[in-house]
């Protein structure tokens, strides 16, 4: 296998792992074994409900929260490993990466590579973004679970609609102006926003399902691009 694929970046809405995990996974698995004979997938797994559930059992015990972090990674990489052993120990690099010279070394194969979170203190979003510089994706693509950005939270907005195309400068003016709530509607934050910013990183948020993350790897316009001009 050689590394000269185009590399994509694909984050992967934790809650992708909160439903029926093994046949769920099973059509995520299938989508990047098909794509990866013409690019090479590396894919972050997040937390999901799973997560959650062990974050607030160990708050309250009494953990602090950085090592509410490293339970929150922890449980990323377990979803992580669930994924490679669908996608096939044939075609994914053997080990979870735990930093990002992990991650360069284990892109560097050409295997795909399936990681959960890195560092405490920050969201899946700014760690793939961080993922996707590292290893010069020509594309990243992150998963959630909605179709894309809106002009408000869809949730709880019942008016919000959907941008097919919106600037990394407008996303940050909204984020600033707190037009989303916090702790609700961080699709991107400003980690995320900064990285894909300095290193023009071509991004979409999509809807995490199967065919939508298929057609966003093929290059087809679904959920929102985030461009880097004005
Ligand atoms: P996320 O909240 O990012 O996973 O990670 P998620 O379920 O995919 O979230 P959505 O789908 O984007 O909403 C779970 C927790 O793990 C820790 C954080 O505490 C986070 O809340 N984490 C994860 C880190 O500290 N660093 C990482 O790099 C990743």
């Amino acid at each position: 296998m050689s590394g000269a694929r185009d590399r994509v970046v694909v984050k992967l809405s934790g809650s992708v792992f909160d439903l029926d995990m093994a046949s769920t996974i099973t059509q995520y698995a299938s989508v990047f074994r098909e794509v990866s004979g013409s690019v090479q997938p590396i894919v972050i797994a997040g937390g999901g409900r799973e997560a959650r559930r062990y974050i607030d059992a160990a708050r309250a015990l009494g953990a602090d929260e950085s090592s509410l972090d490293e339970i929150g990674i922890e449980v990323s990489r377990l979803n992580a490993r669930l994924l490679a052993f669908a996608i096939g120990m044939d075609l994914v690099h053997p080990s979870v990466p735990r930093n990002l010279e992990e991650i360069g070394m284990a892109a560097s194969t050409g295997r795909i590579v399936v990681a959960g979170g890195l560092h405490p203190g920050q969201s899946t979003n700014a760690t793939s973004a961080l993922i996707a510089e590292r290893v010069k994706a020509r594309l990243f693509i992150n998963a959630t679970d909605v179709e894309g950005i809106y002009t408000a939270d869809p949730r709880t907005h019942r008016g919000a609609v959907l941008m097919k195309r919106v600037s990394i400068k407008e996303l940050l003016s909204m984020l600033g102006m707190e037009r989303f709530d916090a702790g609700t509607y961080e699709l991107m934050d400003i980690v995320a926003l900064k990285v894909i910013q300095r290193s023009r990183i071509p991004t979409r948020v999509v809807k995490a399902d199967p065919s939508t993350i298929r057609e966003a790897i093929q290059g087809h316009d679904v959920g929102t691009e985030i461009v880097a001009a004005t």
